[in-house]
């Protein structure tokens, strides 16, 4: 796992050394298959995130809507530990209509110092974890849920809980209907298999099997995890240090009153920083996005909630012991240095 310099310890002083942490830390936001879409460019006191479609998936997220939520997630964490260094982010999310891609240009240069809650959002970044399968027997915390609700509407974002047993039930049998045409698609299974390396590969991004159980876990109503192993038996032992019972959590659905590049950005920027006060109290998520990648399923969730808002992804919370390992490409594979861009486009060292 990269290091994270933590506040106050070998605080970074240069230009490059602030963009070298930033995008450190941000790389550590989670992604759709942990694709990591994102490329950082860093200029002085300023750096731009652009979206990597070399990276998108083609097949499961055609729109790019998942790439740019991640692309968000990983805006959010950028902009978490530039506060942590006590700078006030100067941020412009799809500053250029012209150029889809540049997701933000991240600026800095006021100091303010970090908030108490700030700094401990960002001890979480490297620790948070998704969990797939049950939770243990414990239900999150009310006022936690009520915490995350007032964070994702600070991004125009809503989380919505499925309060009676059958809303929860509507949404598991939209989810396993999804996983279930998922999984008859061979393009899909092609795609979803070009991201879950074997054991002991050395590939930095894809879904390890350390990040997901070899048995999956059943709940009730059950939200089937998406099929990493393809009965290779691949993934973690069960751990005899969880309970027998699994519980599905407290299902929750994230939503948008728009559908497009803004929402997806500010959606991904809502997620992590819901995921990260969710890890601060010990809360772990499940995510699953099978159910707003097929469009009629993504479509029958939107007309129940009535309202026309869209739905970007379901979340599950809950208490987990998790052993999961993740991965994350290094620093030098996503963070280019302005003069070393115009240096590779022109070929030409002299034209930087
Ligand atoms: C938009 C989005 C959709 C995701 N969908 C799923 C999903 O359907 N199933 C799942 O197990 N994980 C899902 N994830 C979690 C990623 O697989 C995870 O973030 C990535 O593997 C990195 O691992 P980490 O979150 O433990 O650091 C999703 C993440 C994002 C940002």
């Amino acid at each position: 796992m990269t290091a994270i310099v933590e506040p106050g310890v070998r605080l970074p002083h240069t230009a490059e050394q602030v963009a070298a942490y930033v995008v450190a830390t941000a790389v550590w936001a989670p992604s759709v298959h942990n694709t990591q879409p994102w490329q950082f460019v860093a200029d002085g006191t300023e750096i731009t995130l652009r979206a990597d479609v070399g990276r998108q998936l083609a097949v499961a997220d055609p729109s790019g809507r998942e790439m740019l939520l991640s692309c968000g997630a990983a805006l959010f964490t950028a902009k978490l530990a530039l506060r942590s260094l006590g700078y006030v982010p100067e941020t412009r999310v799809l500053p250029d209509p012209a150029d889809p891609l540049l997701v933000a240009r991240l600026r800095w240069r006021r100091q303010v110092a970090p908030a108490a809650g700030e700094e401990r959002l960002l001890s979480q970044v490297t620790r948070r974890r998704t969990h797939r399968g049950g939770f243990e027997p414990v239900p999150p915390p009310a006022s936690l849920i009520q915490a995350l609700r007032q964070e994702a509407a600070g991004y125009g974002a809503a989380l919505r809980v499925a309060i009676t047993d059958q809303g929860r039930a509507a949404l598991a049998a939209i989810t396993q209907m999804a996983d279930r045409v998922e999984r008859l698609d061979s393009a899909y299974v092609r795609e979803l298999a070009a991201w879950a390396p074997p054991p002991g590969s050395a590939r930095l991004d894809g879904v390890p099997p350390s990040a997901y159980p070899a048995h999956p876990e059943s709940t009730r109503p059950n939200f089937p995890a998406r099929d990493f192993a393809r009965g290779r038996g691949w993934g973690l032992p069960s751990s005899t240090r969880i309970s027998a019972v699994r519980f599905t959590g407290a299902v929750c659905l994230l939503t948008t009153p728009a559908d497009g590049p803004m929402s997806w950005v500010n959606a991904g920027q809502a997620l992590q920083r819901m995921l990260l006060s969710s890890t601060a109290s010990g809360v772990a998520a499940a995510l699953h996005s099978q159910p707003v990648e097929v469009g009629w399923l993504r479509e029958a969730i939107r007309e129940q909630l009535g309202d026309g808002s869209y739905p970007q992804l379901v979340i599950r919370l809950g208490i987990a012991i998790q052993d999961a390992i993740s991965v994350r490409r290094a620093v030098p594979s996503v963070l280019r240095t302005a003069t070393a861009t115009v240096r590779t486009r022109s070929g030409s060292p002299a034209a930087a």
